[in-house]
């Protein structure tokens, strides 16, 4: 039987995918917001004032601003593993739940971050392009060689859900070998994996692919600047598939026209949608919209668990993925 909670009004910022939207409209008094509304602030901020619960994308900006026109907001369900956009520490002292979607996503974005890594390794796209513009005049040793990926020493930093699943699909998938650099030691992986954990300057000198799973926070912001890819070699290969201001931008695009490293695989970028222009003629880098889980299934799963977050939080029952969970000790 379905919980009823009719009288809760839940904000959903943007139409979801999949069955969420209608297992929502069973149990709640549900307001999509038309496309646009929630790009604007005021709107936004309008709209969630009068949610009992909000079911948020990564593109909106849950601030303080927001939260204090909320009037009887509990819980904010946002639909990412990710929650930099959320001012949580704003959203605990308000007495708001913050839940988030972790696992349901973690393989499918493995494997983007797999496909960014081959594809800019072996210059996947790159040779996609000079087919269809209708360059290809022969085979050649040379043509379009790039990088072999086997046998090559994979730096992961944040070794955490999505950074282990990158690694094993490395390590037992590619013969690949692994270094990674973060705040404790994950001895299963070491066991399981060979893995060798390396001090913050060494996952740098010794990577030659370095791939990022680490959460956006003030600790983590442009991790990755001009000292540590000085630091890199000149065949190493960057992949973000976390979050973009987790690399310096500007800094990494010095480092590629300096030839400092020799290419990069982008999933985000530090003020998405825009995209340092400097970065779209260059053909090393391989450039994605952010999307790391944007499989048909796994999008859908990451809508519901937000939807199933709002529900638990809404009845008096503690959500899945709490991110703030001491706000419900209160
Ligand atoms: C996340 O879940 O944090 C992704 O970046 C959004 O798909």
């Amino acid at each position: 039987m379905s919980t009823s909670l009719s009288e809760h009004h839940v904000v959903v910022t943007r139409p979801v995918p999949g069955p969420a939207q209608s297992w929502l409209d069973d149990r709640a008094n549900v307001q999509v917001l038309e496309e646009g509304v929630a790009a604007d602030r005021s709107r936004l901020a309008e709209a969630i004032s009068e949610a009992d619960g909000a079911l948020v994308l990564v593109t909106e900006r849950i601030d303080e601003e927001v939260l204090a026109a909320a009037k009887r907001l509990k819980v904010v369900a946002n639909m990412a593993v990710g929650y930099d956009n959320i001012d949580v520490a704003a959203a605990t002292r308000a007495g708001v739940v913050v839940t988030n979607t972790p696992d349901v996503l973690t393989e499918t974005s493995a494997d983007l971050t797999l496909a960014l890594l081959l594809a800019t390794a072996r210059r996947v796209v790159e040779g996609d392009r000079f087919l269809r513009e209708r360059r290809w005049e022969r085979w050649a040793p040379l043509l379009l060689a790039g990088q072999d990926v086997y046998g090559r020493t994979l730096g992961i930093a944040g070794l955490g859900r999505i950074g282990r699943a990158v690694a094993r699909r490395a390590v037992l998938g590619f013969g690949m070998k692994l270094i990674y650099w973060g705040r404790s030691d994950v001895p299963e992986i070491e066991r399981e994996l060979g893995a060798e954990r390396v001090g913050r300057d060494e996952l740098f000198e010794r990577s030659d692919f370095l791939s990022l799973h680490l959460a956006l926070n003030d600790e983590t912001r442009h991790f990755v600047s001009s000292r540590e890819l000085g630091l890199m070699r000149e065949d190493s290969i960057l992949i973000n598939t976390a979050r973009g201001p987790i690399v310096d931008e500007a800094a990494l695009v010095s480092a590629l026209e300096a030839g400092q490293i020799w290419g990069a695989g982008l999933d985000v970028f530090e003020e998405e949608p825009s995209v340092t222009e400097a970065l779209l003629p260059m053909k090393n880098v391989v450039l994605l919209p952010h999307i790391g889980s944007a499989s048909v299934a796994t999008r859908e799963r990451m809508a519901k668990l937000a939807a199933e977050n709002i529900v638990a939080v809404l009845s008096g029952q503690s959500p899945l993925n709490p991110v703030n969970p001491e706000v419900l000790l209160t």
